[in-house]
């Protein structure tokens, strides 16, 4: 079968609706709740050929907003069936996750004008943003913190092992004990931003940091088109703010690094938070150039035959093979990572690197199937299987 019908077939079948809102499980087998970023993704590829279906996936996310504008990683729709993830209040999570909503609703607007629609959300989407800039920056920095590795959407990422206390060669299971550590802590103090950050876990992470900049300049597009001048300048500004204090703290040695503390000690682990901010343009066109012709194109550090690893060949936690089958973020090949770097070469007008990553992609799924990770060596499928993220192929074209 033609791998962008499959891709659209699997976005069908694992569309729910409980209570009158629709939404896309990431995976049947593994993950039958909604994720914050997951939908997101389904509602940009959705945008393309099902903008009511793409809507929906965004007013399902927004119906669970919290009071303070936080909007949880997971909607528990159907309660009962992992424990795993049941961290904080009813039905929720207390955890956020990259905040892709703005994008994703100027997407579907994008594609499918409509107004109503748009302002209907921009109340909920302006309170989201401003919970992010307000509550996860208590000093007015203008970086942005996560208070779990989980927010970041790369749960076992080695670029958060100093501050996590983690050794580059742990083991799924004891990496999982310290998340869940730091969950309990999360839980003891209420999930309050600030105490959680000072006292267990602050970091400033580069991806989250730069799909916060793009999305803030969709929120700003949103504003703009709406007549909401406040909203607009909120908007812009931020985005702003954010980009200066991510060059003035995060880069050095021609790329960005993830920072923990107070005071922005740098996490030099070479991971594909390198390529993120191309996503975002935050690179000059000469620092791109070097970027992708000596790291994303380098098969002794990102470039393997199969895809882009998450983590450099180089680093000492690598390991392409994940575990035990399971997911990991410690160098196999993620789909979203490649829409993201797709997304920011052509950005850069890197047409035959962007139109690789593609090729690539579409191979593994044909290889492997719609699996949730893959080795970049073998292209061999690991964890989740019938996994949402391989639709992405159908965003990576030019239109
Ligand atoms: C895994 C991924 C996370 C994703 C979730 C649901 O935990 O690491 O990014 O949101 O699965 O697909």
């Amino acid at each position: 079968m033609n791998i962008l019908r499959e891709a659209t077939r699997l976005l069908e079948g694992n569309r729910r609706m409980t209570n009158g809102y629709q939404y896309t499980i990431p995976s049947a087998e593994h993950y039958p709740y909604q994720w914050l970023w997951d939908s997101c993704f389904h509602a940009v590829i959705l945008a393309q050929y099902d903008p009511e279906a793409a809507r929906a996936e965004l007013r399902s996310l927004l119906s669970r907003q919290f009071a303070d504008g936080m909007i949880p990683h997971i909607i528990y729709w159907s309660p009962g069936i992992l424990h795993l993830f049941r961290w904080g209040v009813e039905g929720t999570s207390s955890l956020t996750q990259p905040p892709m909503l703005a994008y994703a609703a100027w997407e579907i607007h994008r594609r499918n004008p409509d107004k109503k629609f748009l302002e209907s959300i921009y109340p909920g989407l302006l309170s989201y943003y401003k919970f992010l800039i307000e509550r996860r920056d208590p000093r007015d920095h203008h970086l942005i913190g996560v208070i779990n590795p989980d927010e970041t959407g790369e749960d076992n990422s080695p670029r958060f092992d100093a501050p996590l206390s983690a050794a580059p060669d742990i083991s799924y299971k004891d990496h999982l004990a310290l998340r869940t550590k730091l969950v309990d802590e999360n839980t003891a103090c209420n999930f309050n931003a600030e105490m959680c950050m000072r006292n267990f876990f602050w970091v400033k992470d580069v991806p989250f940091n730069t799909i916060l900049v793009e999305n803030l300049r969709a929120l700003g597009h949103i504003a703009s088109f709406l007549k909401h001048g406040d909203g607009e300048h909120f908007a812009n500004l931020h985005a702003e703010l954010i980009a200066t204090a991510m060059r003035d703290c995060l880069f050095e040695g021609g790329v960005y690094w993830s920072a923990t503390g107070a005071d922005y000690a740098l996490l030099k682990v070479a991971t594909w938070a390198h390529f993120a901010p191309l996503f975002a343009g935050l690179y000059s066109t000469s620092e791109a150039d070097t970027l992708v012709r000596f790291q994303l194109l380098n098969p002794d550090t990102f470039y393997a035959p199969h895809g882009i690893r998450t983590v450099s060949k180089q680093e000492l936690s690598y390991r392409g093979e994940g575990y035990d089958n399971g997911f990991s973020w410690r160098g196999p090949t993620w789909m979203a990572v490649h829409w993201f770097i797709y997304r920011g070469l052509l950005r850069y007008g890197y047409k035959k690197e962007a139109a690789d990553i593609r090729d690539k992609s579409i191979a593994l799924l044909e290889k492997s199937g719609f699996r949730e990770c893959f080795n970049p060596e073998t292209g061999e499928g690991q964890g989740a299987r019938g996994f949402t993220w391989g639709a992405l192929v159908l965003d990576m074209n030019d239109g």
